[in-house]
């Protein structure tokens, strides 16, 4: 799903979501593990007014392991609790109810002091489109999905839903806007699918991509495309259209003259990219 998001609909998003909060007593934040902070909101913490959250790394399958610790330990710095996930299997989702709760320990701890029975964990999922937030719902949900009925103040509509004994989720996520002033982040978005590269030049996304791969993840982009020698300096455009030119080359994508359709290869590259035929990979480290 592709939104295109102008200021009303970013009122409107922020209006949803902070409605909502008035509801519950944990956010979930879902980012992408393979480029949380372009995956981010640029207005998540005023949105969100000091609300407890948990920070998700989603689609570490799709990510490289060794920068996702990397990741981990960032936003554990900055205070957050983090869990990594895969939504699409269940990997890792299991803590999450845990890990709500372990948020909220100082309330329950007084609940418990008072002798109140602490009632289940009351939580939203957040993030922009494509990040899983259907996934991890649906997930979360699992097969008992057990529906607890409408709530003054919720939307008609609007449902909880049952998550073990512990959490209570609502059933519809708050949707988010990227950070769209920064024309890297938005390459980085439309090279991992969050959003459609229609809206850029697929060439541009492409050169992008394969500037990034061959300096960050040469072995696997030279396995999949037998290519011979990586660039010496990622600066020079020529070099790096070099690579699209041995890629489109390799691939059969030939115009009359013999001259390589860059189109045709960039989009064939991103499409194998996007099915993980390269292999996992992250679009950005907290360490450069
Ligand atoms: P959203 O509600 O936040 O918009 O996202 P949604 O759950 O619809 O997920 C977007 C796509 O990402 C879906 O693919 C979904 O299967 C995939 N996805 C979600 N979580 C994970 C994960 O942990 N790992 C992997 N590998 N994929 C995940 P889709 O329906 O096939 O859409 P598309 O790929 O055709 O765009």
């Amino acid at each position: 799903m592709t939104i295109q998001w102008f200021p009303g609909h970013m009122t409107r998003a922020r209006r949803q979501i902070q409605d909502k909060l008035k509801l519950i007593d944990v956010v979930i934040e879902l980012l992408d593990a393979r480029l949380p902070l372009s995956s981010r909101n640029p207005m998540i913490d005023e949105i969100l007014q000091g609300k407890p959250r948990l920070i998700v790394l989603n689609k570490a399958d799709l990510a490289d392991s060794a920068i996702t610790k990397q990741w981990v330990d960032f936003f554990k710095k900055e205070g957050h609790i983090v869990v990594v996930i895969d939504a699409s299997t269940g990997q890792g989702t299991k803590e999450i109810p845990m890990l709500a709760k372990v948020l909220l320990k100082e309330k329950i701890d007084k609940q418990i002091a008072k002798g109140i029975n602490p009632r289940a964990v009351r939580a939203l999922i957040v993030g922009i489109p494509n990040v899983g937030k259907s996934t991890l719902i649906n997930r979360l949900a699992g097969r008992n999905i057990a529906i607890t009925g409408d709530r003054p103040g919720v939307t008609k509509g609007q449902q909880w839903i049952k998550v073990g004994t512990e959490m209570e989720l609502l059933d519809t996520p708050g949707i988010l806007w990227p950070k769209f002033e920064d024309q890297n982040v938005g390459y980085k978005l439309a090279v991992t699918g969050a959003i459609k590269h229609e809206i850029l030049n697929v060439e541009d996304v492409a050169f992008f991509a394969v500037k990034y791969l061959s300096q960050f993840y040469w072995e696997q982009l030279k396995e999949r495309y037998d290519l011979k020698e990586q660039p010496t300096n990622f600066e020079i455009p020529d070099e790096v259209v070099g690579i699209m030119e041995d890629i489109g080359r390799k691939r059969g994508c030939i115009i009359s003259g013999g001259r390589v359709d860059l189109e045709k290869t960039s989009s064939l590259f991103l499409r194998e990219l996007r099915a993980g035929k390269m292999g996992s990979y992250s679009m950005e480290s907290p360490l450069y």
